[in-house]
């Protein structure tokens, strides 16, 4: 890709529905989703999840394919060359969230590696044995080895980003979604026949609304962002090698879908095998990695399923990764003229030595008001950054662009998009005020 070259394109439709949803789907929807939703109560946090995901996530997917599409740029670029003024400051803050949550992302990453790896030298004895806990305690307070996982995660990425987009990202998608969707298939069915999974499904399943607060749709509408990969360019950037006869619309919808599916499958894994072996719900960021050693323990062929299942979430998670480094070099390379793999290299050695403090954190001393290192920078990313763009990219859809809009979605005018008008109601006003409005409510440290 460069400069004044032809830009680089996704080689088919299905290719860049692929793409796309494998920058959505990864650790957001198998490590965060799962331990988002046991801290927040479960299933009436899943139905407002589901909600924001459809109404607010979809518009702004929309939104952001639509800016990146006509505008053949970065995220920043785009802000640029479509309207200027302050609104490139919408595709930096962009780079910015992409430079923070890489750098912990990698180190969660890196447990899927470790996991994969230990799963043939005791993990699964740990599991029969109920001290799964105590092996991910272990690990993680481990600092030098979390780091070194880290580092290849990092390393993996790096070098996927550095070979550049259309032979790199599209051809792992195409084996992984499937794959990834078997897997938690086979998962369900060993996870809901556990004795006690009932009350799991109960507490994923039977809402109770009483239990919603303003940080419940905060911690909603960060996990919504976040999970489908929004608020920050990613989708600005992966809609800029898109060909100009896609349809988007649908794309978005099957990528939302897609995604929400992940995750949800993921929780219905979860939380039988929580409750069957007594986790604390609550537990926080080591839920998945805490409970499935266990499920894989009770199977026949264990270390096979979890070893196939950790290879796949390390893929998953990759394809994620690239993304967020592909926003960043993207920045690099087309207003800054760099090539691919000064930006690659530079910027993801960067990003990983961000990332160590949150990887020392997992110790539990390194804290920030209160908070591990990698949960305040996550905190920051998710809840702040990403909605904050989110609403940023719907006003300038909704104000600004608006009439572009409308032709970049239709193709010119050659489709026609039934939801045309109900969307830009939703960018100009539902969207930015229902933010805004769980901003106030829900913003607290
Ligand atoms: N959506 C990714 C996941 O669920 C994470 C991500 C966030 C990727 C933001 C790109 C941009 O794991």
């Amino acid at each position: 890709m460069s400069n004044n070259g032809e830009r680089e394109q996704w080689g088919s439709r299905i290719g860049f529905i692929l793409a796309a949803a494998g920058s959505a789907v990864g650790l957001g929807n198998i490590w965060r989703f799962p331990y988002i939703t046991g801290q927040y109560g479960g299933a009436a946090f899943v139905f407002l999840y589901v909600a924001l995901v459809f109404v607010i996530g979809f518009s702004v997917m929309l939104a952001e394919i639509a800016i990146g599409r006509r505008a053949q740029l970065n995220a920043v670029g785009s802000f640029k060359k479509l309207k200027g003024g302050a609104w490139p400051l919408v595709g930096w803050m962009g780079v910015a969230a992409g430079f923070i949550i890489l750098s912990y992302y990698a180190v969660i990453g890196g447990w899927t590696i470790k996991y994969f790896i230990i799963t043939w030298t005791g993990l699964m004895e740990a599991g029969a044995a109920g001290k799964a806990g105590d092996v991910f305690g272990g690990f993680v307070t481990n600092t030098p080895q979390v780091i070194l996982y880290q580092a290849i995660f990092m390393l993996a990425t790096i070098w996927v980003v550095y070979r550049g987009i259309g032979e790199g990202i599209e051809k792992y998608c195409k084996i992984l979604m499937p794959a990834l969707f078997g897997i938690l298939l086979i998962l369900i069915v060993r996870s809901v026949t556990l004795e006690g999974a009932g009350k799991g499904l109960e507490f994923y399943l039977k809402p109770d609304f009483s239990k919603i607060t303003g940080d419940t749709f905060l911690a909603a509408l960060g996990q919504a962002f976040f999970s489908l990969s929004l608020g920050m360019g990613c989708m600005i950037t992966y809609g800029s090698y898109l060909t100009k006869d896609t349809t988007i619309p649908s794309a978005v919808g099957q990528i939302c879908f897609l995604d929400t599916m992940v995750a949800l499958l993921a929780g219905l894994v979860i939380f039988p095998a929580v409750f069957a072996f007594g986790v604390e719900a609550g537990a926080g960021p080591g839920l998945t990695f805490v409970t499935l050693p266990s499920v894989f323990s009770q199977m026949p062929g264990g270390p096979i399923w979890s070893s196939l299942f950790f290879i796949l979430l390390f893929i998953a998670a990759l394809t994620s990764a690239i993304s967020l480094l592909e926003v960043v070099s993207a920045y690099f390379i087309d207003e800054m003229g760099w090539g691919r793999p000064k930006a690659a290299w530079l910027m993801g050695l960067a990003i990983f030595i961000l990332g160590i403090p949150s990887s020392i954190s997992l110790a539990g001393n390194l804290k920030i008001a209160g908070k591990d290192f990698l949960d305040a920078a996550d905190f920051l990313a998710s809840n702040v950054l990403l909605p904050l763009g989110g609403m940023l990219i719907a006003l300038f859809v909704g104000w600004v662009w608006t009439e572009s809009a409308r032709k970049e979605v239709s193709n010119d005018g050659t489709y026609e998009f039934g939801l045309m008008d109900a969307w830009i109601w939703v960018c100009r006003t539902i969207a930015p005020l229902a933010i805004a409005v769980i901003f106030w409510k829900g913003l607290k440290w």
